[in-house]
């Protein structure tokens, strides 16, 4: 699963250890106070919630042990203070301070830094490069999240959690996108209010939620253009419509996740945290 990320999930809260003393502890072990125990029933052949976390890269057992008996993690909406509860996690969702936890070993969250020339597509009837030239040994069933022109470059999210990816894409959701353009200049005054104001194109108006002058030097500007619309070379045909056509398009950001550092043709993980933030933007 996803790189480790116990940036949001220190903090003090109570030690509770198991009777037993063993890191791994009986069913019924328990880390909350009287009065406190839920009514999840644990799962016949499933892993203890303790496992479950520490497996997602929330941090050790130890310290998932600590998160549980402090009451910061629940299961299926039920707070659950146990550490030795057992659960499936391919088919309850966990959570921790409310984000939810990638928590199937099965599930593979990856961002790519597509190069230009490249297909968006898994393969290429004319021999182009796709996306799954990048993916080395990922030979997971890996959906793409929307699509990116094959002179675009930047972040493409790709995961085998499909209620995910469908969400990620789907208009209905509105998730924001960045990209940086590089336009040229020099730029008028009143473009960004055109731009959010909403731009006529061929197939209905078009509106940008953000807009930002990163810089301009010369006849050369570069742009950054915030949107949640996903119809066909969108950020191109915009900046065209407003007389700045586009040289180089670059995706930054999709909802939480950032390009970062990412390094062109490269993947990484997506952070346990970034799962979660991706989860909550598409309210799953
Ligand atoms: N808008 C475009 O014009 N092209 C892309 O690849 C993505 C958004």
């Amino acid at each position: 699963m996803g790189t480790q990320d116990r940036s949001r999930q220190g903090g003090p809260g109570r030690t509770p250890r198991p009777r037993s003393g063993r890191a791994d502890a009986d069913d019924d072990d328990w880390g909350g106070e009287p009065g406190q125990r839920d009514s999840l029933t644990d799962v016949p052949g499933g892993v203890r919630l303790q496992k479950v976390l520490a497996a997602a890269g929330v941090g050790s057992r130890r310290h998932c042990e600590e998160l549980i008996g402090a009451g910061r993690v629940e299961v299926d909406g039920e707070v659950v203070r146990r550490f030795g509860a057992r659960v499936d996690p391919k088919r309850q969702i966990i959570r921790l301070d409310g984000k939810r936890i990638p928590a199937s070993e099965d599930l593979v969250y990856l961002a790519l830094n597509k190069p230009p020339g490249v297909v968006s597509t898994m393969s290429d009837d004319r021999g182009r490069r796709t996306i799954a030239d990048f993916l080395g040994d990922h030979t997971e069933r890996l959906f793409h999240v929307g699509r990116l022109d094959y002179e675009t470059e930047g972040l493409i999210l790709l995961t085998n959690d499909g209620e995910l990816a469908h969400r990620l894409a789907h208009p209905r959701y509105g998730v924001l996108k960045t990209y940086l353009a590089e336009v040229p200049g020099p730029l008028p005054r009143d473009l960004g209010r055109r731009l959010t104001t909403g731009v006529d194109l061929d197939d209905g108006v078009a509106i940008v939620d953000r807009f930002r002058v990163v810089e301009q030097v010369g006849s050369r500007a570069l742009v950054e253009v915030t949107l949640h619309e996903g119809r066909k070379h969108i950020v191109r045909r915009l900046l065209a419509a407003v007389g700045h056509p586009v040289s180089r398009l670059v995706r930054t950001q999709v909802g939480p996740v950032s390009l970062g550092s990412l390094r062109p043709a490269a993947t990484r993980q997506l952070t346990t945290s970034e799962i979660g933030d991706l989860y909550a933007a598409v309210g799953l």
